[in-house]
């Protein structure tokens, strides 16, 4: 596949003179059915080696003196296209897709990493990447600092001469905390180590429809294009976009060399294929979100909900200086009482009919989970408890159904929850029928 000729990378049938839009870009960026027999669709290149025109092609190749694809775990043509939408969608100047999220995440953090570095997070992240970065690249010698990046100043006397990565989250997975990332950017600008240092920012809750972190002053972008990006819950994928120096780094070292996650010709296709509704579902997902938040907050089992569209959001203003919409992920905690506010958020659980508990996030399914007990589980009681992550804490991603269906399940739920939680204050019953989940 190559690269289109016009405007934009589109065809010069679909070339305007206006920049395309967001979800014309999605659609056609890179890929010119005239280059594929008139498929309308990408080919999924199913080989994992490639056929050279001769041995001395072969060898130019390896020595980088000739283009071409040589062996898949380097590249892949369905992969490529993949990788230029995004970089186009992020406003970057490549990407490299990966095999998952965490594939992305480790390679990138492999090829910009040497033992004695530091790396400077903030103080929540999903439990897989907190759990790579402190019970894991401690092992290999790197020192790994927690800050709270909500407040930016806190950042600055933390910086050093050995500082080579700053990373976090915005909204955090999984209590939403947001992080300004033109604040951030600023920090580090104004630090006498800014040659040395990346800022990555893991931008799987926004996706570039609500919000572009390369334009604000990240380096790198990383995704877990499991969720919003494949938006279908049907594949595992993950990328990572900046300057083309760096992407070609992470490709032949951290992922060719270090970690090996590279994504398989039919998952790349899986991606594409999101990609083209990207925008119309993060519409839908933000218009169920803002709904569900509201009916959420207005209820009285509900202690406190954490939706960036919500007024009582900490960080409403940071949302909307960064942030196309609020998204469609939230968090909250419940009253629990004498039932307890974890036991409640299990009964709650269990009584939904139709918002199904599962991990991941970003499907076209209503999901509903108990971070503590299952995502971030890789955190130590006592390392949650200093992260900001509550044992009563409930995760919900807002899916793609008839909002009038997902409130009816909610408010039974959480009506026959506060009925129970009432009862156990009453001293009738506070010992509850074990779960199904074995809680
Ligand atoms: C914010 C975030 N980043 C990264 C990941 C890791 O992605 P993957 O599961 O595709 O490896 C996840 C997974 O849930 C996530 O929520």
């Amino acid at each position: 596949m190559t690269q289109r000729s016009g405007k934009d990378g589109m065809s010069p049938k679909t070339t305007r003179r206006e920049p395309a839009g967001f979800s014309t870009r999605a659609i056609h960026h890179g890929y010119d059915p005239q280059d594929a027999k008139g498929a309308l669709n990408p080919p999924i290149y199913m080989t994992s080696t490639y056929a050279f025109e001769d041995a001395r092609a072969g060898g130019e190749l390896f020595a980088g003196e000739r283009e071409g694809y040589i062996y898949g775990r380097l590249g892949n043509p369905t992969q490529a296209l993949l990788e230029t939408r995004l970089a186009e969608l992020e406003g970057g100047e490549a990407a490299l897709a990966t095999a998952s999220g965490m594939g992305a995440i480790s390679a990138s953090m492999w090829t910009l990493l040497r033992p004695g570095d530091e790396l400077i997070i903030d103080k929540t992240l999903y439990g897989c990447t907190f759990s790579f970065f402190t019970h894991g690249l401690r092992e290999f010698g790197i020192t790994v600092t927690p800050v709270d990046m909500t407040r930016p100043e806190n950042l600055e006397p933390c910086i050093t001469d050995k500082t080579r990565v700053v990373y976090f989250e915005t909204p955090a997975n999984p209590n939403m905390r947001l992080v300004d990332i033109a604040a951030i950017r600023e920090v580090i600008d104004a630090s006498p180590h800014v040659d040395n240092i990346s800022l990555v920012v893991d931008n799987t809750y926004c996706t570039p429809y609500l919000q572009t972190p390369l334009k604000l002053g990240a380096n790198l972008v990383v995704h877990s294009a499991t969720k919003y990006l494949g938006g279908h819950g049907d594949v595992i994928a993950g990328a990572v976009v900046g300057e083309k120096e760096t992407i070609d780094r992470i490709r032949m070292y951290g992922l060719k060399d270090m970690t090996g996650a590279v994504i398989a010709p039919m998952d790349a296709f899986l991606v594409l294929r999101g990609l083209k509704t990207l925008r119309l579902r993060m519409d839908a997902h933000v218009k169920n979100a803002q709904a569900l938040a509201a009916l959420l907050e207005a209820h009285p089992l509900v202690a406190r909900v954490f939706y960036p569209g919500l007024e009582s959001f900490a960080w409403a203003e940071t949302a909307k200086k960064q942030m196309r919409a609020p998204g469609g992920m939230m968090a909250f905690e419940l009253h629990g009482g004498a039932m307890g506010d974890l036991e409640a958020g299990i009964h709650l659980m269990d009584q939904l009919r139709l918002i199904i508990c599962a991990v991941s996030l970003g499907d076209a399914e209503t999901l509903i989970q108990h971070p503590a007990s299952m995502t971030h589980s890789t955190y130590t009681p006592e390392e949650r408890h200093v992260h900001g992550i509550s044992d009563g804490l409930i995760r919900l991603s807002a899916g793609l159904e008839d909002i009038a269906d997902l409130e009816e399940d909610l408010t039974c739920a959480l009506d026959a929850t506060w009925a129970r939680v009432k009862k156990a204050k009453a001293g009738e019953s506070n010992r509850l029928e074990p779960t199904s989940q074995g809680y």
